[in-house]
């Protein structure tokens, strides 16, 4: 067919690949990691132990998990240098300009686990990514409003670590809530990975070159940031508050359908489910749970979601062209309930995502047939021709 070549290493060019980590059945709206139901790990698992079964390919016994619990948690403080490193930063950067930048920039300041031929070493950068992650998303948040620095904690657990190197200030006690670290822990579990995405795909494509890991990630996180993939979040909870009331939703509703209009339902459609995507499930049941335990379960934005939810899945144009709200339909309602400003959203997405970036890098860099990617392509351009001298063009 058109646009599709075969090319080693066994990808095509819609960057398809052999992958034995997630598996996603868009027709039936079934995802599992590793063979596990997204809503079982959801409600029964940790962020960290599905970490753990990403990266090694089964749940962890009790002494695994904790020794990977104890590294990962060992791990989450940042070289003292970063901190020259963000304040050159301007204060309103978007985080994720900050996320690309400081996550690229690792490899300045980790360069000992930088080689990829190193098992060890790539052990040692994985594990230091998904350690550090969380305290340069919570610094690229505290910068952005002018807050100082937390410090990890490390007898919390890691969502709570997260929440608290947010929201603590050093002028008061900081408890977190266990209601709200569980909810933030879920929706990393929901986001840790969703098979060949555009942003995993670019992470596979930068590591097929032998790039280090650290550049991988952040090329991972650019790719992401844009509105049709992981910025969905953020334009999805926009999208929302433009429309502000449950009464002007039909305006919006008319503007999806018209070709002329550029103007998507964010948080709807997906390339590949084309059913309700099952993270959109539990992540509405979180919303609702965070919501009742903020005591703002009124939130005229949940009002507008559900009603829109329920017009969509009954609109005709929306159910014969399977459109279903995904996971970001729900996650900034919540997010912004918890207290995160929209810019913070893809990089709480991103900040999930590096375990399953990490663990897909792995998986590839690990293929010993493995080769470089090279997407061809279909020419549609100007066939040979002879160069004409200015004086006769
Ligand atoms: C994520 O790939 C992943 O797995 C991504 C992700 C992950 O975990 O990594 O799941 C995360 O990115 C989720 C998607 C978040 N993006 C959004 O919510 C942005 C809004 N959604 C749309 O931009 C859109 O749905 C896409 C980009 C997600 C998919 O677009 P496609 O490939 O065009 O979807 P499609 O082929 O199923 O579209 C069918 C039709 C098309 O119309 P026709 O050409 O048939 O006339 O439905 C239309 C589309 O134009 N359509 C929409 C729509 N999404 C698709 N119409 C109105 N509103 C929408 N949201």
């Amino acid at each position: 067919d058109a646009g599709v070549f075969t090319y080693d290493p066994g990808f095509t060019s819609t960057g398809s690949c052999e992958s034995q980590i997630t598996y996603i059945d868009g027709d039936e709206g079934v995802l599992l990691y590793r063979g596990y139901p997204i809503d079982q790990l959801a409600e029964n698992s940790s962020f960290i132990e599905v970490s753990y079964l990403l990266l090694h390919g089964e749940l962890p016994s009790a002494k695994e998990l904790e020794e990977f619990d104890w590294t990962i948690r060992r791990h989450t403080m940042l070289h003292d240098q970063f901190d020259q490193f963000f304040r050159g930063y301007r204060r309103d950067a978007h985080p994720m300009a900050v996320m690309v930048g400081t996550v690229g920039a690792l490899a300045a300041f980790y360069h000992d686990s930088t080689d990829i031929n190193d098992p060890k070493a790539r052990t040692i950068a994985s594990h230091r990514m998904i350690a550090k992650m969380p305290t340069i998303a919570a610094r690229a948040f505290k910068y952005s409003v002018g807050q100082p620095f937390i410090s990890p904690r490390n007898e919390l657990d890691y969502a709570s670590i997260f929440l608290r190197m947010c929201f603590a200030v050093p002028a008061e006690d900081y408890v977190v809530s266990p209601t709200l670290a569980r909810a933030m822990d879920r929706i990393f579990i929901l986001h840790a990975d969703h098979e060949q995405n555009a942003s995993t795909s670019t992470v596979r494509l930068a590591g097929s070159s032998g790039a280090n890991p650290f550049a991988c990630i952040a090329a991972g996180i650019a790719s992401l940031w844009g509105p049709a993939h992981g910025g969905a979040n953020e334009a999805a909870l926009n999208m929302l508050e433009e429309i502000g009331s449950v009464d002007r939703i039909p305006e919006y509703i008319k503007r999806a359908k018209d070709k002329d209009d550029p103007f998507r339902l964010m948080g709807f459609g997906h390339r590949v489910y084309k059913n309700y995507d099952p993270r959109a499930k539990v992540m509405r049941t979180t919303c609702h749970e965070v919501l009742d335990e903020l005591g703002v379960k009124n939130d005229p934005l949940l009002q507008v979601a559900m009603e829109l939810e329920r017009i969509a899945l009954e609109d005709p144009y929306f159910v014969e062209k399977k459109l279903y709200p995904n996971i970001d339909f729900y996650s900034g309602i919540t997010l912004r309930a918890m207290g995160f400003p929209t810019e913070m959203f893809t990089v709480l997405f991103a900040l999930a995502r590096t375990v399953g970036w990490i663990a897909q890098w792995s998986e590839m860099i690990e293929d010993p047939t493995q080769k470089i990617g090279r997407p061809r392509q279909v020419f549609t351009g100007a066939t040979e021709r002879a160069y004409l001298p200015v004086s006769k063009r």
